[in-house]
């Protein structure tokens, strides 16, 4: 099975020609993989992203809730698929410590699937949580769940319309990733979880935080693991080539 992988730059390279010629060096190496790759570039770097990906999918890393109309500073759904986006993140950690409440990414899940871009909805428990097991983490991912993804049930989504990103919150950019097995348990959990609700049949869930050259076929190449969403390696255009080919669908 194809795997999903996802380069999320965050708030990186700085400046336009970086993350062209980084994005450029991602497409080269995405030739020798079968596996569906999305970069998220920053905002501003989108539309120069795009002229250089051919195979690769153009993805953003936020979207406003709202369409156009009077909200200073929003990117709206319309305004990205109108740049060529496929792919958008929603409820990353990151923004939720910024203060992004389920609410309002419950909205714009709702805002970015109408627009018929495909959601890569992040959830993960910090490491508060975590310690006290990972019956306590499930509560914690569950209720996230029920409360992003509410309202949607009836939506007869296809399969890319939602996929959902596990990232316990510890591991992102610490280096430490999650064990494969625990990873394993979480996501058939999220899949418990969206199967029976029918908000989709056969769910898509990755796995991300810390995904590195060395540990990603460890995550690859389990078959309940659909890909990754990769920070900090996906900017060192070697290591993602590697993480790229470390499921065992590459091709060269
Ligand atoms: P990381 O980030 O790979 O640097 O841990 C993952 C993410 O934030 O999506």
């Amino acid at each position: 099975m194809k795997k999903l992988i996802v380069a999320n730059w965050k708030a990186n390279p700085d400046s336009v020609r970086r993350a062209v010629s980084l994005a450029f060096a991602i497409e080269s190496s995405a030739k020798y993989s079968k596996n569906k790759i999305v970069i998220a570039p920053p905002f501003p770097f989108l539309a120069a992203v795009k002229k250089v990906l051919r195979r690769v999918k153009l993805g953003a890393q936020n979207v406003s809730e709202n369409y156009h109309g009077p909200y200073t500073g929003e990117v709206t759904a319309e305004e990205l698929k109108d740049l060529g986006v496929s792919y958008v993140i929603v409820g990353h950690s990151e923004r939720r410590s910024l203060g992004e409440t389920d609410l309002i990414i419950n909205k714009k899940i709702k805002a970015a699937i109408k627009k018929n871009l495909k959601v890569i909805l992040c959830v993960g428990e910090p490491w508060s949580v975590r310690k006290k097991g990972i019956r306590a983490a499930e509560k914690f991912v569950r209720e996230q769940l029920q409360k992003d993804l509410k309202g949607i049930e009836n939506w007869k989504l296809k399969i890319e319309n939602l996929i959902v990103a596990y990232e316990p919150v510890w591991a992102i950019g610490t280096g430490r990733a999650d064990k494969p097995q625990d990873a394993i348990q979480m996501i058939r959990f999220i899949k418990k979880f969206l199967n029976p609700k029918s908000y989709i049949l056969n769910p898509k869930v990755l796995y991300g935080g810390s995904v590195t050259a060395k540990n990603a076929a460890k995550f690859l190449n389990q078959k309940e693991i659909d890909g990754a969403l990769v920070g900090g390696a996906s900017l060192k255009p070697k290591k993602f080539q590697k993480i790229i080919q470390a499921s065992g669908n590459a091709i060269a």
